[in-house]
């Protein structure tokens, strides 16, 4: 396994990879969601890269950013363990260096959602993906559906900007309970982790609904609602059932959409989403 912190150095060892190169781009302390993208680039390609790199600039909140966490030995022992050819670890000057002026913005779909949310983050992911998307130049990369809106944000954005490669999607990997996986998890007190599958559960209740025949959208968003409350340490931030395209809040009957949630549980924010599709939607 070749690890480059430089963008000379990953443009050298790049340029040696047989084709097609599948790209997993992370942020580090890598689980088993993470892993998931890993072994579908693996399988689907000759050649893997990985980058890891804490994106500063899409952290909204500077205390979020100070205890991110990390744990770079650890992250190098799974990758090479799981047979990556390439990891990459630049520096944070490495990709901004001073005089750094560029933002790619993408307009509409960043509004709502995490976006609304989070003022700034999808300029920050943007910026980020296109940069290491420009720098490993792979035939495919790789995104989690745990993160929905950004692998609807992210195929808008090289479709606009003409990058040549294609982006898959891989579904969310889940702890037994149904909690999604997610770096921040560790945040949790065990209080906190004991609650934390309620998120999954209210998804799952209002899903269960929909495929029970009910199409209603302020009942489908009601129903999430109405799971979450049960639970007082959880401190949702918003319930949303939107058109899985504009990412539109739906309103009246829902057909197909992307059902999703922000909450907080002690000080640690957390997402999850389920779509609501039928099959023949699917294929
Ligand atoms: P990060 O949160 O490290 O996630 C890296 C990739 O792993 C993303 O595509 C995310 O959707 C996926 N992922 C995370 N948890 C998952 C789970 N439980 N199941 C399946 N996939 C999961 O997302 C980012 O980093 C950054 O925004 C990045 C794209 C790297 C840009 O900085």
């Amino acid at each position: 396994m070749v690890v480059c912190e430089t963008i000379a150095d990953l443009r050298a060892a790049r340029a040696n990879l047989p084709a097609p190169v599948g790209f997993v781009p992370t942020m580090g302390y890598l689980h088993a969601g993470h892993m998931a993208l890993v072994h579908r680039a693996k399988q689907e390609n000759a050649a893997t890269v990985v980058s890891i790199f804490v994106n500063p600039i899409q952290f909204d909140r500077a205390e979020d950013l100070a205890r991110y966490p990390r744990d770079l030995p650890r992250d190098m022992r799974l990758l090479e363990e799981a047979g990556v050819d390439l990891v990459f670890i630049p520096s944070v000057e490495e990709m901004y260096p001073a005089g750094f002026r560029t933002v790619v913005h993408v307009r509409e779909i960043t509004e709502v959602l995490e976006g609304k949310h989070r003022p700034g983050h999808f300029d920050g992911v943007t910026t980020v993906v296109t940069k290491l998307l420009n720098i490993v130049q792979p035939d495919r990369a790789y995104f989690g559906q745990k993160d929905a809106q950004q692998a609807i944000v992210v195929k808008q954005l090289v479709a606009d900007l003409n990058i040549p490669v294609e982006i898959r999607e891989v579904a969310t990997v889940r702890e037994p309970d149904g909690l999604a996986l997610s770096s921040r998890n560790v945040l949790l007190s065990p209080a906190g982790r004991a609650v934390a599958p309620t998120l999954y559960r209210a998804l799952r209740a209002a899903q269960t609904a929909w495929q029970g025949g009910e199409r209603d959208a302020d009942r489908l968003r009601a129903i999430a609602r109405e799971e979450l409350a049960q639970e007082p340490r959880i401190e949702v931030e918003y319930v949303s059932l939107a058109d899985l395209e504009t990412l539109q809040e739906l309103e009246g009957e829902v057909r197909r959409g992307l059902l999703s949630l922000a909450a907080w549980i002690d000080g640690v924010r957390l997402i999850d989403n389920v779509r609501l599709e039928s099959i023949q939607d699917t294929t």
